[in-house]
């Protein structure tokens, strides 16, 4: 597939506001391109929703199950349905960008369960699961998540990214605009150790696993990596087999091809 003449004006207009964000646009696009010379796709055992619900409240406890049942995540959930169905038509993203109810719920229950001080994120397009993340946060009354973004380029991409993330809840959240590659490993640093990082940004093998990369020796043990569209490329499976993982479940989301992977860090290092 080639790119859109549309496409190529509207990076070359970065070209000269920003050369380094041009570098980082271009660089991605030919990182899309290359995805095809990535190692073999992933074998994963792939489970239901119930069965993964199962295994992680048998895994991190009975308030993971309990979390699923808050009138919160149900309000939250309808609340954006409803924020969805308002969005203008000039907005950037097509829905199918958009977390799932799976992937939505996980993020909640996570967060209700673990009880993180800090959470990194990759890819918020207008923001289903930072809304989740954020969420439970409020109800833990306490934490603090980080996200990443690059937006689109035109069509007022900037000023969507988030667009469902209710105000009450935006105290919580810092926002940087920018691509993984460049603000994630500076942003860590800075943030220090953290307890969960959910990357949904760009799905190539090379972006998966140097986030992934970054992430690790940050990740606090017993923290927990949940990730979005795994089925591509082998990056969440490699990081599946590594000795200092606990738990590691593949789960198909609902009305969508993709799979999210959640896993758990060993709490003590050997
Ligand atoms: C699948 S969407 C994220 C969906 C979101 N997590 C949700 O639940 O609705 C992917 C997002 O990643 C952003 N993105 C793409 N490439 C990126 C990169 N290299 N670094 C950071 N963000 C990127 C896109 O702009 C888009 O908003």
């Amino acid at each position: 597939m080639g790119i859109s003449d549309s496409k190529i004006i509207r990076l070359l207009s970065v070209l000269s506001s920003n050369p380094a964000e041009f570098l980082e646009r271009s660089r991605m696009i030919v990182g899309v391109k290359l995805s095809f010379l990535d190692p073999a796709k992933p074998v994963y055992a792939i489970a239901g929703w119930e069965s993964v619900e199962e295994r992680l409240s048998k895994f991190c406890g009975c308030g993971f199950k309990a979390a699923l049942e808050e009138v919160e995540l149900t309000a939250l959930a309808s609340r954006l349905r409803q924020r969805m169905n308002a969005l203008p038509s000039a907005a950037p993203f097509g829905a199918f960008h958009n977390g799932d109810a799976i992937l939505a719920k996980l993020c909640y229950a996570v967060v209700r369960t673990i009880q993180p001080k800090k959470v990194a994120e990759t890819g918020v397009c207008y923001g289903v699961t930072s809304a989740h993340v954020l969420m439970a946060l409020e109800r833990n009354g306490e934490g603090h998540l980080y996200s990443v973004d690059l937006p689109p380029l035109g069509k007022n991409g900037d000023d969507y990214v988030g667009w469902l993330v209710p105000e009450e809840l935006r105290n919580r959240w810092t926002l940087r605009k920018g691509t993984s590659r460049r603000l994630l490993g500076p942003m860590l640093k800075e943030v220090g150790n953290i307890d969960l990082f959910i990357h949904d940004s760009l799905h190539t093998y090379k972006n998966m696993k140097m986030e992934f990369q970054l992430v690790w020796p940050e990740l606090s043990p017993g923290g927990v990596i949940i990730a979005d569209d795994i089925e591509g490329n082998a990056a969440f499976q490699e990081l599946a087999m590594r000795g200092d993982v606990a738990f590691h479940a593949v789960v198909q989301e609902q009305g969508k091809k993709s799979l999210a992977g959640v896993l758990i860090k060993t709490a003590q290092h050997e």
